[in-house]
């Protein structure tokens, strides 16, 4: 789906802001910011079916990248600039890609590479955006060039797979799958499409996707197991939740791509969200059962509140002026919802779902979770709220919250998420393995997807490609 992007103040601004695009190249120079950010990470990135080139390179031929240490994920500037003198040596500058070697070795004979490679073809054709990305560095880029277009997609994570799957809304299939993040958690993507966030429970890190290539582009070390996650608005700043006690939620700047800061709050946390307006970070913890509310101003813990259970997902509605009106917290062993009202940090309001006659009730392998999905549709006007028990969405309207309809989601439904125009809403099914888009006029399923294994978190991103 191609789909234009409305833009924002903020996008609008960031146009003015843009360098212009010869800006960006300086001929005949190969620059090292680019080099360390966008071509080292294909040095890392695995390949279906290939071996990673640091596997074989900091051995083989003149190619020399150094070697990582055990659980370091990226390497050092210092690191950086021994590659990049490695690498120079095998490069041409200029505009004739064929006159590097580092560029035609790995490049398929098929497509004007060299003959062989001891260690295989990586890139099929000179269209491929790993090789391209290679290719622009050699031709003295400085920036990645501008993406040719922005699409919407949903974004699924396979809790119990290896990937996530990416949903193309005007069709409802899975065109392409991110691989390469084992346990991956949260989901979420940079506002301006550039790239997605995933939360890698395996090697504990923030897992910066690139858009166009899909791959993996950086790993960020955090300060513990992470759970889910969330963006700023503004796209500085991506929220992580610490799934360790005493519990954290740690502050990555995505400019510096650093992990910042690891702010102290009241418990493990497992969800983290940013308030509509950007103003708070809110980290709900199953263990204190407390809710976090961090001043993203000063990255301190502004206020917090005691439920009587565990905090699951949580969703925010907003008033006229944009400021977080209600928190809707879904609790541990409660099948339904509660609602805290941000200004006077009350409970006012506690929705129990009904049971659903001729509904087959599932109690197992709830993990005390027997709603886990929740969601503000993108007008205002209602609430969406899974139940595991009964493999069902209840639709409430707001801000009276009268049950207005109910929807068959599928085994173990999970976390709700959109499209911007709020038509469809998708939930991961994870007892079927499957992704479902219910319309959101009529109420009906519309498409179930073949996922990964067991979907529970996803999003709605925007996508940059070429
Ligand atoms: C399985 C091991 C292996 C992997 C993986 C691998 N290479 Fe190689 N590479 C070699 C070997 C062995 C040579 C030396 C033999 C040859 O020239 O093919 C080599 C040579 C090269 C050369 C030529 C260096 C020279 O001395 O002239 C370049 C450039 C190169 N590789 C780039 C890459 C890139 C880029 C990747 C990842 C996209 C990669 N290689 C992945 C094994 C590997």
């Amino acid at each position: 789906m191609r789909t234009p992007r409305p833009l924002s103040t903020l996008a609008i601004l960031a146009l003015f802001a843009a360098p212009p695009v010869l800006a960006q190249k300086a001929p005949g120079k190969l620059d090292f910011d680019y080099f360390m950010n966008e071509v080292q990470p294909i040095f890392l990135a695995k390949r279906e079916g290939s071996v990673r080139c640091i596997q074989c390179h900091t051995r083989s031929s003149n190619l020399r990248l150094q070697p990582l240490e055990e659980h370091q994920l990226f390497w050092t500037e210092e690191q950086s600039r021994k590659n990049f003198e490695s690498v120079s040596q095998l490069v041409l500058p200029g505009e004739n890609p064929m006159k590097s070697r580092f560029l035609t070795h790995p490049l398929a004979a098929s497509a004007g590479g060299d003959p062989f490679h001891g260690g295989g073809k990586h890139f099929r054709n000179q269209q491929d955006p790993e090789w391209r990305i290679m290719a622009d560095w050699v031709a003295g880029y400085t920036q990645r060039r501008p993406a040719a277009d922005t699409v919407v997609r949903i974004i699924q994570t396979n809790a119990a797979g290896d990937d996530a799957s990416v949903i193309d809304p005007a069709t409802n299939t899975v065109v392409a799958t991110i691989g390469d993040i084992e346990i991956p958690h949260g989901v979420t993507g940079a506002p301006d499409g550039s790239q997605i966030y995933i939360t890698n429970e395996s090697l504990h890190s923030l897992d910066i996707v690139d858009s166009r290539t899909l791959r993996v582009k950086r790993r960020i070390p955090l300060s513990g197991r992470p759970n889910n996650l969330a963006v700023t608005a503004d796209g500085s700043r991506v929220y992580v939740a610490i799934m360790e006690m005493p519990g954290a939620l740690d502050v990555i700047d995505v400019a510096s791509m650093q992990n910042i800061k690891t702010i102290p709050v009241d418990g493990a946390i497992h969800n983290v969200y940013v308030t509509p307006d950007s103003r708070y970070a809110v980290g709900g913890s199953i263990q204190t059962s407390t809710i976090n509310v961090v001043d993203t101003a000063t990255n301190k813990l502004a206020w917090k509140l005691k439920m009587s259970s565990g905090i699951r997902p949580m969703t925010f509605s907003k008033k006229a002026n944009g400021a977080t009106d209600k928190i809707f917290v879904q609790l541990s062993d409660f099948h339904g919802f509660a609602v805290v009202d941000f200004d006077t940090r009350k409970e006012v309001a506690r929705i129990e779902h009904p049971a659903i006659p001729g509904e087959v009730a599932h109690y197992d392998g709830l993990q005390a979770a027997p709603a886990h999905g929740l969601a503000v549709s993108p007008d205002g006007k209602t609430l969406w709220s899974t139940s595991k028990v009964y493999s069902h969405a209840y639709i409430h309207s707001l801000p009276d919250l009268q049950e207005i309809g109910r929807v068959f989601v599928g085994q173990h439904p999970e976390w709700v998420t959109f499209t911007p125009d709020g038509k469809t809403f998708y939930m991961g099914a994870a007892g079927d393995n499957t992704t479902v888009a219910v319309d959101a006029a009529t109420l009906t399923r519309v498409a179930t997807i073949p996922v990964g294994q067991v979907p529970k978190r996803i999003a709605m991103v925007y996508l940059q490609v070429d």
